[in-house]
C-alpha cells in the first residue's frame, strides 16, 4: 500500500470535516441540503434491529451512535428502549439533531471519534456506525475504527453499514465523499483497531436505481468471548 505522511492524513481529514460543517450550518435545517441526509433512519439499521438484534442484545443497552449527522437513527433508537448517546464531530449536526429531536435532546453531543472523552470508553453495548467511515478516505479510516473500538464495553456490538467498493478497484481510484469501502478493507481496519467478526458480513445491493452494493459488518472485541 502507498505511504502517506501524517500530515496528509491530517490534512485529508480536517479539509473534509470542515465540509460537512459547512454543508451542516448553511443547510438551515433542510435535509434535502445535505446530500447524505435522509430524514429518515436508515433501513439496514432498521432490518437488523427488527431480526437480529433481539438475539444480540439485551432491551435498554446502553448505545452510542457514532457520526450521528441529523440523529435519525438515535431518535429511533432512544424510541425503541435504548440507552442512547449520539455525537458527531460537527457542532452544527448536533444542533441540528437536538433541534429536531427535542424530546432526545439530552442524547446529543459533540465529539470526536479520535479523541473521546474517557468517561465513554468501553461503556456501550451497542455502538452503532452508519457511513462515517466511507465519508473519509481510507488512509483516514483508522483513527475512527479505534475510536469506535474504544466505546464497546467487554462484551459489546459494533454494527457498521456502508458503500460497499468491488474488491478489484482500487482505493485511491475513488473520488468521494462517499469512498466506498471494500469488505476486506472494512474487516481488516476493524481487526487492526482491536476488533473480530461476529459473523459473515451481509453484502447485498439494495433497491436504489441503478442498484447500489451495501455491506453490514457485526464486530465484537477480539479480546472478549463471541457474544452468545
Ligand atoms: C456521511 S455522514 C453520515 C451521518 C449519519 N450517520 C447518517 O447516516 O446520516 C458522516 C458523519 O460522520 C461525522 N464524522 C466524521 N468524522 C467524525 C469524527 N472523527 N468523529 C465524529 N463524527 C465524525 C460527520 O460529521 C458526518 O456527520
Amino acid at each position: 500500500m502507498q505511504e502517506h505522511p501524517q500530515s496528509t492524513i491530517t490534512d485529508d481529514a480536517e479539509a473534509l470535516l470542515e465540509r460537512f460543517e459547512a454543508i451542516y450550518r448553511d443547510s438551515d435545517g433542510d435535509p434535502a441540503r445535505i446530500p447524505w441526509a435522509h430524514a429518515k433512519p436508515c433501513p439496514w439499521l432498521v432490518s437488523w434491529l427488527n431480526a437480529e438484534a433481539p438475539s444480540l442484545v439485551r432491551a435498554g443497552a446502553r448505545t452510542a451512535v457514532v457520526g450521528c449527522g441529523l440523529g435519525n437513527d438515535a431518535a429511533l433508537l432512544a424510541e425503541r428502549g435504548y440507552e442512547v448517546t449520539a455525537f458527531d464531530i460537527c457542532p452544527a449536526a448536533i444542533d441540528l439533531a437536538r433541534a429536531r429531536f427535542p424530546q432526545h435532546a439530552d442524547c446529543f453531543l459533540q465529539a470526536d471519534l479520535r479523541d473521546l472523552p474517557i468517561k465513554l470508553h468501553h461503556r456501550f453495548e451497542l455502538v452503532v456506525e452508519i457511513h462515517t467511515l466511507q465519508a473519509l478516505p481510507p488512509n483516514c479510516r483508522p483513527p475512527l475504527a479505534r475510536g469506535m473500538a474504544s466505546l464497546l464495553s467487554h462484551r459489546g456490538i459494533l454494527v457498521a453499514i456502508a458503500r460497499a467498493r468491488d474488491e478489484a478497484v482500487p482505493p485511491d481510484s475513488v473520488s468521494g465523499p462517499p469512498f466506498p469501502i471494500a469488505p476486506r478493507e472494512l474487516m481488516s481496519t476493524m481487526r487492526e483497531a482491536g476488533l473480530a467478526p461476529l459473523r459473515q458480513p451481509d453484502d447485498f445491493l439494495d433497491d436504489n436505481n441503478p442498484p447500489v452494493r451495501r455491506i453490514r459488518a457485526l464486530f465484537h472485541r477480539a479480546d472478549a468471548p463471541c457474544p452468545d
